[in-house]
């Protein structure tokens, strides 16, 4: 028998053979694929749509949430902002769907014939009979889940439990995605910076293993920035900006830049309406076009309400800089000038946060800024080896993308840290940007050696969801 620190002999694993799955549920979206391939195959919205037919509830998952506004369809998330499940049942459907709707299909499968649970002679194999008949989606696949850095042991349990007894996997194995993003840049120690929907988070990382201590996050990820950029529209001149989404418009004439929108509406009677959660998720994609397109990170070196190196105020310099165009679904159109920088402000400088009474999101402090958490993160490690953190700091996660980010980041890290030498490594290439964790894990999962560190569903049954904590660190 194993103790839960050692590896799986080559019996109980054996499965060179059949490539894994790697699965990286993160709030926003969710992602999946085959271990090997460069990228996801499967790219879903965690996201899930709820409704009611004829008195049966119904799911609905995938892109189909944003296709039709059925009768009171309502949106909801099984993860919490914290990043942390909060609807186990509902997750665990999500990601199923993740992985079944483009990769696996929910095939049949018999884990006593696929080369991973080889049960050693002599031994009997009752236990398993009752599984031989069921149909469970991952019975061929080993399968790799990245998780967030304080994912809660109770949490950690939870998910292999699904794994290992939901999907039927014959291996599992679960890895911090912040460990991940420092793979897929080619590094075992980095200090990740992960900007993602939820969260922004910072994980330094040593020889493969995150430092627990130093971990830090704070809430000021791309939802965040979405209710900034919420503010800034109700108090725009020289219109306040309603959203629209394209299922409530029914025609649309142009117009000229800051006119009125032209348009006709489409109305739902009250029984035949959507949720407003529903609009709200809809609103959020506009809202993502219009960082990609519009919203900018002042380059500094100061920030954005001080006075620049030659004497002139950093806003007057963003003003007199030429603005950005951005078209709403409704036709309305208007160019963004200074306001671009200012929405994304307090990830630096948290005093420069667009007030709005109305916001879920508390005021930001300024310890939840991007260098603050930074600069925590640093003071949590070992001072010998913050210098080698600092020449290898690996920018992650999709809101990372906002123009101009980096530089920014590069700016403030070298002001805060004059000495030792800050190098930011960051993919240009997008979907390496958005996908990193995913990445890194389908990395790991083929590297050869990496086979001793699954864990069996042999291991499993004989020491329990606990054996996680010890084996995946
Ligand atoms: N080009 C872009 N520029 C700025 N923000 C972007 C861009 N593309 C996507 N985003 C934002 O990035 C966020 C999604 O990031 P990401 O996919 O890394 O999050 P996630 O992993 O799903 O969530 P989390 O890390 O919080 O669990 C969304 O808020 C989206 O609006
Ligand atoms: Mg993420």
């Amino acid at each position: 028998m194993n103790t839960p620190n050692q590896a799986p002999s080559a019996t109980e694993y054996g499965g060179d053979e059949v490539s894994a799955i790697v699965l990286d549920p993160g709030f926003s979206t969710t992602r999946a694929g085959f271990a090997g391939e460069d990228t996801p195959k499967s790219l879903i919205p965690t996201y899930y749509g709820k409704y009611s037919f004829e008195g049966q509830e119904k799911l609905i998952y995938g892109d189909d949430v944003f296709v039709t506004p059925r009768p009171g369809l309502s949106i909801h998330n099984p993860i919490g902002r914290d990043g942390i499940v909060e609807d186990w049942d509902m997750a665990e459907k999500v990601w199923e769907y993740s992985f079944t709707s483009k990769l696996t299909g929910a095939k049949p499968g018999n884990p006593l014939h696929n080369g991973l649970n080889d049960v050693p002679e002599g031994e009997p194999v009752s236990e398993m009979e009752g599984v031989e008949s069921e149909e469970k989606p991952l019975a061929d696949s080993p399968l790799l889940m990245s998780e967030s850095s304080w994912n809660p042991t109770k949490a950690r349990e939870k998910t292999i439990e699904i794994a290992m007894e939901k999907w039927g996997t014959p291996a599992f194995y679960l890895a911090r995605n912040g460990v991940l993003a420092a793979f897929a840049a080619g590094k075992a120690s980095a200090l990740v910076v992960d900007i993602g929907a939820s969260n922004i988070s910072v994980t330094p990382v040593h020889d493969g293993m995150i430092l627990k201590r130093g971990v830090q996050h704070s809430p000021l990820g791309g939802d965040y920035i979405s209710s900034q950029i919420r503010a800034l529209f109700k108090s725009n001149s020289p219109q306040p900006i309603t959203i629209t989404p394209h299922y409530l418009i029914s025609a649309k004439t142009a117009v000229e830049a800051g006119q009125p929108p032209q348009v006709k509406y489409k109305t739902f009677p009250p029984e035949r309406a959507p949720d407003a959660s529903y609009r709200t998720f809809l609103e959020e994609r506009t809202l993502s076009e219009f960082k990609e397109c519009v919203v900018q990170v002042w380059p500094g070196p100061t920030k954005l309400s001080a006075t620049g190196p030659n004497g002139v105020p950093n806003e007057e310099m963003a003003r007199s800089s030429p603005g950005r165009p951005f078209e709403f679904p409704d036709g309305y159109n208007q160019v963004f000038g200074v306001d671009r920088y200012r929405v994304v402000e307090s990830l630096f400088d948290a005093k420069a946060a667009i007030q709005d009474p109305e916001t879920l999101f508390p005021a930001p402090t300024q310890a939840q800024t991007v260098p603050e958490i930074i600069k925590a993160a640093l003071n949590g490690v070992d001072v010998d080896i913050r210098p080698h953190l600092l020449s290898n700091v690996v920018v992650t996660g999709a809101s990372s993308l906002l123009y101009g980010f980096t530089d920014r980041l590069n700016q403030e890290l070298t002001q805060l840290y004059p000495g030792p030498r800050v190098r930011i490594s960051a993919p240009g290439n997008t979907s390496e940007r958005r996908f990193s964790s995913w990445i890194g894990g389908s990395i790991l999962a083929s590297l050869g050696t990496f086979h001793q560190m699954w864990i069996s569903k042999k291991e499993f049954d004989e020491h329990g969801p606990n054996i996680v904590e010890k084996r995946c660190k």
